[in-house]
């Protein structure tokens, strides 16, 4: 099979004109990536992919090899952006290159399309190496990712810290939803993170970037009982915040950490990521994972105190300027 695939060349398509069964193989594929390298369950989001393709409603691009699909990508629209939602090429000898040609196909695509300003993407799935070129690098900055994970037994060994900052810490609930909306575009103002995903950058993108969370299963199955809020007792205002995801029966992910600047340092991070690891644990989890940017040196220390361990790095590439 692998040499009749080599017979031919990779052909670029657009996703609207491929059978949804065609993709169906691609995205079993997929899914079994996501469950053996990442404990993650991706079948909520292969059936989505699959509901719109059936419509012929999602925007992206498959990488045919003769009758075979080899990859596939779609993206997204929010205001002036391109978001690049899922990215997979099949691992094999030609993967790298192949996986560039789609990426080109991809953000060719959205450079030409009016309107678009600006694309984000984080590719977990890309095998390429860092030295092979990025499509249209002149409009583009990357940066390295790296994706942590932690076991149900460091979790159990976390000692309580009594934060010196006076916070009462809660469970999620919906009507925190503004203030927290207002704690992370003051989190993040001028951190590298708002560079990768410009919600963060005011509240608006906040309350958008909290609604996706909250509400889509892009990143898990959100669990309210283990995303921790933290108020200050002083101003009754959202002061920090833990938000986790489940991912998989067995495995949960913190899609949300932050503190306002004022009160770092004081043990809150480490309280509230603490609760929202035991709460997932309560859940059934025997594992969390998370992300961080590799140059995020701050949260990355924490991580690392905290018991977890790197796994992997991945890009999120932007392109803008074009
Ligand atoms: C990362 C972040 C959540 C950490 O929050 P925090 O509230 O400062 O966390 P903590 O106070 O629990 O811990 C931070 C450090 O302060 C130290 N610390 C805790 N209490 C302290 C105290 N009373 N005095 C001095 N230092 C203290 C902790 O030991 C820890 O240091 P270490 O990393 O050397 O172990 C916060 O810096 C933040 O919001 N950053 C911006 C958003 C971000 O990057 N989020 C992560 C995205 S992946």
């Amino acid at each position: 099979m692998a040499a009749q695939s080599e017979a031919f060349l990779p052909e670029i398509e657009d996703l609207r004109r491929v059978s949804s069964a065609e993709l169906d193989v691609l995205l079993e594929e997929e899914a079994y990536v996501w469950d053996s390298e990442y404990m993650w369950d991706f079948r909520p989001s292969a059936d989505l992919v699959r509901r719109f393709v059936q419509m012929q409603s999602l925007s992206g691009f498959a990488l045919r090899l003769g009758r075979e699909l080899t990859g596939y990508a779609y993206h997204v629209f929010e205001d002036h952006k391109g978001l690049i939602g899922d990215f997979y090429v099949r691992p094999g000898p030609h993967s790298g290159a192949y996986e560039m040609m789609l990426l080109s196909a991809v953000v060719q695509g959205l450079i030409r399309t009016p309107g678009v300003r600006r694309i984000e993407s984080q590719l977990l799935l890309l095998g390429a190496s860092k030295d092979v070129p990025i499509p249209f690098e002149r409009y583009a900055a990357r940066f390295d990712r790296q994706f942590m994970t932690i076991r149900q037994n460091a979790i159990r060994k976390l000692a309580p810290k009594t934060p010196t900052f006076r916070a009462r810490l809660v469970p999620w609930n919906d009507r925190l939803h503004e203030d927290t909306a207002h704690l992370i575009s003051g989190a993040y103002r001028g951190h590298v993170d708002s560079e990768i995903n410009d919600q963060y950058r005011n509240i608006p993108g906040a309350r958008r970037f909290l609604t996706n969370i909250v509400r889509f299963p892009g990143c898990g199955r959100f669990a309210p009982a283990a995303s921790i809020v933290a108020i200050d007792e002083g101003t009754g205002r959202v002061c920090g915040v833990c938000l986790a995801s489940l991912v998989s029966t067995a495995s949960g992910h913190i899609t949300q950490l932050c503190t306002l600047p004022a009160v770092r340092g004081t043990c809150l991070g480490y309280e509230l990521l603490r609760r929202s690891l035991l709460e997932l644990l309560n859940l059934g989890c025997s594992m969390a994972s998370l992300t961080v940017t590799r140059s995020n040196t701050e949260a990355i220390r924490l991580y690392d105190s905290v018991g977890f361990r790197y796994y992997s790095t991945f890009p999120a590439i932007v392109w803008e300027g074009f």
